[in-house]
């Protein structure tokens, strides 16, 4: 094993580390079976009580609730699953070598780039096994949320190829923003309405109340969950957030893993940007498996400052969605009503965060930070600029979160081995560079007023351990 941060000399002048087809792994990686703290159980919004797999049987199918508890350290992939998966991935791993040089930075910079799947993103790595699972046990119809339209695109694609219907509720800020990406969903012959809409009562409610509402994914998420428990040809799927969902998105960490050993090298930072948290996941529990085992490793999880959760909300019970349909789930949170601010990465407004992350990071084993959308569009550029990629707003946090790392190693006359996650390419939020570039970006301050009066609605819930 090479030390942390020294390069192999046949890998020193290589752009892309690449691997078979016949490397992608073939088992996910669960990191409940690691954790130095298991994590708080899901309890019933009614009992108070933990809940079981029954409780969960109307939204989920079986197979994926057992994964959702699973304390096994790998689960084998089906083959099904894996043959979908090779139609892109192994992903390319790049060394980012004209980005260092466009900052100065002495540190070397890799990133894992998700944004070669069909879709454009990581969203696919579960949306695939997921619609895999529910036709296995008979769905036949998939309903969901989607915020930038990344994950609705995901899951379309994944019920097209596997063979489900799918009704995709979109928030409708995004919506409005991203015409093209409606397009897609429905290009793979799914059903597209925005969100909050008048197909559930969900939806009605807060148009009653708020007719203009820019819609959030805590809303979208009532309507799906709404629509999958009143019809039993349909389940709910969510595209980030459950620790199933984590767990599929695990095989983007194997392969880098794998792929910086072909580099000569390993990363002393890896980074993510976290919505709900499943590609900061994805890459990072396999990292962080190692960091678990004594390796040292900084772990960095990248949010916009238009809502902070990690950074600024508190670890607490509290539901998934607005309208209080959810489980009750431990994690860092705004406040279930908490409504951010209509930024451009629409995938990171989420008032959560998976329950996992939010474990690791009340254990120190990861770290956050967040940066007003300026700034991250201003490393987007740089990085467009050098690497040619135009990355998805959501992505681009990571990017910011390694120039900034890369900088602060720069100041201390240090060089560091970076390692982040592109998750996604932003070719269907050119409207958003078209904002950036004409100065109407706002960045948006959340006052402390607003975050206090967000967790009222927390009041009253259990607390965690
Ligand atoms: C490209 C991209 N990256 C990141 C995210 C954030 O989600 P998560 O935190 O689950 O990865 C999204 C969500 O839509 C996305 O589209």
């Amino acid at each position: 094993m090479l030390a942390a941060g020294h390069m192999a000399t046949g890998a020193a002048h290589q752009t892309k580390f690449l691997l078979e087809e016949s490397q992608l792994p073939r088992r996910w990686y669960n990191i409940r079976a690691d954790m130095p703290t298991a994590p708080q159980p899901v309890l019933h919004p009614g009992t108070g009580q933990p809940v079981g797999p029954d409780d969960l049987a109307p939204l989920f199918p079986m197979a994926l609730i057992q994964q959702e508890v699973s304390e096994e350290p790998e689960i084998a992939i089906p083959d099904e699953v894996l043959g979908i998966l090779s139609l892109w991935r192994p992903t390319p791993l790049h060394r980012a070598r004209r980005l260092e040089e466009a900052v100065g930075t002495r540190s070397r910079i890799f990133y894992k780039y998700e944004g070669v799947s069909p879709p454009g993103s990581h969203k696919p790595n579960t949306a695939v096994a997921q619609a895999y699972y529910n036709k296995q046990e008979g769905r036949t119809r998939l309903a969901t949320e989607t915020g930038a339209g990344q994950w609705g695109s995901a899951l379309a694609f994944a019920c097209r190829l596997i063979g489900l219907e799918c009704k995709v509720y979109m928030v409708k800020i995004s919506y409005e923003q991203k015409p093209s990406r409606r397009s897609m969903i429905q290009a793979w012959g799914a059903q597209i309405v925005p969100s909050p809409s008048e197909d559930t009562q969900s939806g009605r409610a807060v148009l009653a109340e708020h007719p203009d509402s820019p819609g959030s994914l805590g809303i979208a998420i009532s309507e799906a969950v709404e629509d999958a428990a009143g019809r039993e040809d349909t389940a709910y799927s969510l595209g980030s957030v459950l620790n199933h969902v984590l767990l599929h998105q695990t095989v983007i960490g194997q392969e880098a893993l794998a792929q910086m050993e072909l580099a000569g090298a390993f990363p002393d930072v890896v980074i993510g940007c976290v919505g709900g948290g499943s590609n900061f996941a994805g890459l990072a529990f396999p990292f962080l498996r190692e960091k678990i085992a004594g390796r040292d490793i900084d772990v960095l999880a990248c949010e916009p400052a238009a809502c902070p959760t990690l950074t600024r909300g508190v670890f607490a019970y509290d539901f998934g969605d607005t309208s209080k349909l959810t489980p009750l789930v431990a994690m860092h949170t705004l406040g279930h009503d908490f409504v951010p601010a209509p930024i451009h990465a629409g995938g990171l407004r989420y008032h959560g965060v998976a329950p996992l992350i939010s474990q690791l990071v009340r254990d120190g084993l990861v770290r956050a930070e967040a940066y007003l959308q300026n700034d991250v569009f201003a490393s987007a550029l740089v990085f467009a600029g050098s690497e040619g990629i135009l990355p998805a707003p959501e992505a681009a946090h990571a990017i910011h979160g390694a120039l900034q790392v890369a900088r602060a190693a720069d100041d201390a006359g240090e060089e560091r081995t970076i390692l982040f996650n592109l998750s996604g390419h932003g070719h269907f939020d050119m409207s958003a560079y078209d904002d950036y570039l004409a100065g109407k970006l706002q960045d948006v301050a959340l006052d402390e007023d607003e975050i206090n009066r967000a967790l009222h609605a927390i009041e009253g819930l259990p607390t965690p351990a």
